[in-house]
């Protein structure tokens, strides 16, 4: 299960996403927004995070209108390895080097059809583990300091 969530920002591309993983049949939640309505990027990290976090869904993806905000957001939940990825290359290293656990796009900056290859890279992607995996710990040992 993945869980998608935006913001305003990120509302159009979230769109895209969604139809593109209905039509690869991957399950995913979708935890909003569901309209334009202006809102704030940590309220739409929030949700997702927890579901990553208790194991509702084993990744995420989080938009808003650069990636940014909503990217800081993520990254402030213990455990939470968010990598905004605006392409392939990063998409695929950021699990495979990183096992990040959630993958932010920006709206405004991405368009939907690279989107979909950056989501399909990341979901196809294996975290090779290794020396990877000493430095993915030493990530969550800051956040003990
Ligand atoms: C909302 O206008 C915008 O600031 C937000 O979507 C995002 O780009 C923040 O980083």
């Amino acid at each position: 299960m993945i869980g998608v969530g935006s913001d305003h920002g990120g509302f159009e591309l979230k769109g895209h996403i969604i139809e593109h993983l209905k039509s690869k049949g991957i399950e995913f939640k979708d935890f909003g927004v569901y309209n334009e309505d202006s809102v704030d990027y940590p309220d739409c990290a929030k949700p997702v995070c927890s579901a990553v976090l208790n194991g509702e869904c084993e990744c995420g993806i989080l938009i808003c209108g650069t990636g940014i905000g909503i990217s800081m957001a993520a990254n402030k939940f213990k455990g939470i390895r968010a990598a905004l990825c605006g392409d392939v290359f990063s998409a695929k290293m950021a699990k495979e080097h990183n096992n990040a656990n959630i993958i932010c796009l920006g709206g405004r900056v991405t368009g939907s059809e690279l989107a979909k290859m950056i989501v399909d890279t990341y979901l196809e992607a294996t975290f090779q583990g290794g020396r990877h995996a000493e430095r993915v710990k030493k990530i969550h040992e800051i956040e003990n300091m």
